[in-house]
């Protein structure tokens, strides 16, 4: 079927300055641990007002490093949302810790914190959040429940680059932010991540972590004879010394990965971050149009932006009442795809009744508000930066035609 929006694999098509950014990264003389990486970095913790920014290969990994320098143990709990992509808990669960799920705001879909406290019990580690979609958790309540418990706080920034709370740039107010920029979201690097953070230890462990490193064996090398063999004095391999040595972190040796993000990556980047608040408006302005468009639709409520926080529409939501339409929300999709087509990609399955949380006790009913705003409710309209205004007419329209033609 060709659509007449359909789902789009890129939000923001780069254009020329990108194409002559990787082009100039191509000539380089490495493609990997170069300067690209360490101007992005640079910029965005300029961007965010990040004390610490290492630049990732992909948000996954940044929670991964966060996991790790947080030192989380088998059996530890942390407390999280069930509203998000399943890889949030993946770190976690790969650690052998036990997730415990907070319920959601029914409409920002945000971790509800008037949920968090009652799950704290004496092996509580860490509260890990997801600003869902674009717009911030409310992260006041959130933090002071941290802090009265001493609790550590990750914020999954992956749909939030250029969001903000009160004023100060996601991915900053907890102890950790981890943000991707694949393909999908605000700002691209094809696939990428970052880890931010305001801890010297968590940034040097990160920095430890995020790299294979070989510098500590070669220190056992020091020893000036192997078995029959004298330590051979030329052994100097360039590479090495220069970047991959960071390895010891307070007289520990840690093993690490590579998390690292490339040159290209990095060079694409650069450019992006440089257009990431054009980019925004652009999908505000979409959001505020489909928002006046559709807010009178009997059986249809926008989500409101909340006023500590500036959305920008990683997705945009809208909320569908199967009751005042009379036709369940599938119907209303299958009007807006097959009639009008809309391609319609619903986010997300709450993740604490896919089979892997199920297999592990959890059930229907633990999280009634993000259960019943996934059945029921919850809808999301493709939003992109080459959408056309045409297209966001077509989709206001739909959406009034859809729901005459179901109450009829
Ligand atoms: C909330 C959330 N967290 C983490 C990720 C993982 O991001 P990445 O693909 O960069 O690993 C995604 C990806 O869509 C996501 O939506």
């Amino acid at each position: 079927m060709t659509y007449v929006v359909p789902y789009s694999g890129i939000s923001n098509r780069p254009g020329d300055e990108e194409i002559k950014a990787v082009t100039q990264a191509l000539t380089q003389d490495t493609l990997a641990m170069g300067p690209c990486g360490k101007e992005f970095e640079a910029r965005l913790g300029d961007f965010l007002g990040a004390r610490h920014v290492q630049a990732t290969s992909s948000c996954t990994t940044a929670l991964f490093l966060a996991a790790q320098v947080l030192e989380l143990q088998p059996g530890d709990e942390v407390i999280t949302t069930p509203q998000t992509f399943w890889v949030t808990t993946w770190p976690l669960q790969a650690r052998g810790c036990v997730i415990k799920f907070a319920d959601i705001d029914p409409d920002s879909l945000n971790i509800d914190p008037a949920t968090i406290e009652p799950l704290v019990t004496e092996r509580t580690k860490s509260i890990w959040v997801v600003h869902y979609g674009g717009q911030a958790v409310d992260m006041d309540p959130v933090m002071e429940i941290a802090r009265r418990h001493g609790l550590t706080v990750v914020e999954d920034c992956a749909h939030v680059a250029g969001g903000t709370y009160k004023g100060r740039a996601l991915g900053t107010i907890g102890d950790i932010g981890c943000f991707s920029f694949h393909s999908l979201k605000n700002m691209t690097t094809g696939e990428g991540g970052a880890f931010v953070t305001r801890d010297d230890r968590y940034a040097e462990m990160a920095r430890a972590l995020g790299t294979i490193h070989v510098w500590g064996p070669m220190r056992e090398r020091d020893e000036p004879a192997i078995g029959p063999y004298r330590q051979p004095a030329y052994y100097r391999d360039a590479h090495v010394l220069r970047s991959y040595t960071h390895d010891y972190v307070d007289g520990r040796y840690l093993v690490g990965n590579n998390f690292r993000m490339s040159e290209l990556s990095a060079a694409l980047g650069i450019v992006q971050l440089g257009k990431l608040d054009r980019l925004n408006g652009r999908r505000r302005e979409i959001a505020h149009r489909l928002d006046e468009g559709i807010r009178d639709v009997p059986g249809i409520r926008v989500q409101n932006e909340k006023p500590y926080a500036r959305h920008v529409y990683h997705l945009y939501t809208l909320f569908y009442d199967p009751e005042t339409v009379g036709a369940p929300k599938d119907d209303f999709i299958k009007h807006l795809q097959e009639e009008e087509g809309i391609e319609i990609v619903v986010r997300y399955f709450p993740i604490h009744l896919l089979p892997e949380f199920r297999s592990l006790g959890h059930r229907y009913g633990e999280c009634p508000v993000a259960e019943r705003t996934y059945f029921e409710h919850q809808i999301q309209l493709p939003i992109y930066d080459h959408l056309t205004d045409a297209q966001v007419e077509h989709m206001i329209g739909a959406v009034h035609r859809g729901v005459a033609a179901l109450r009829s």
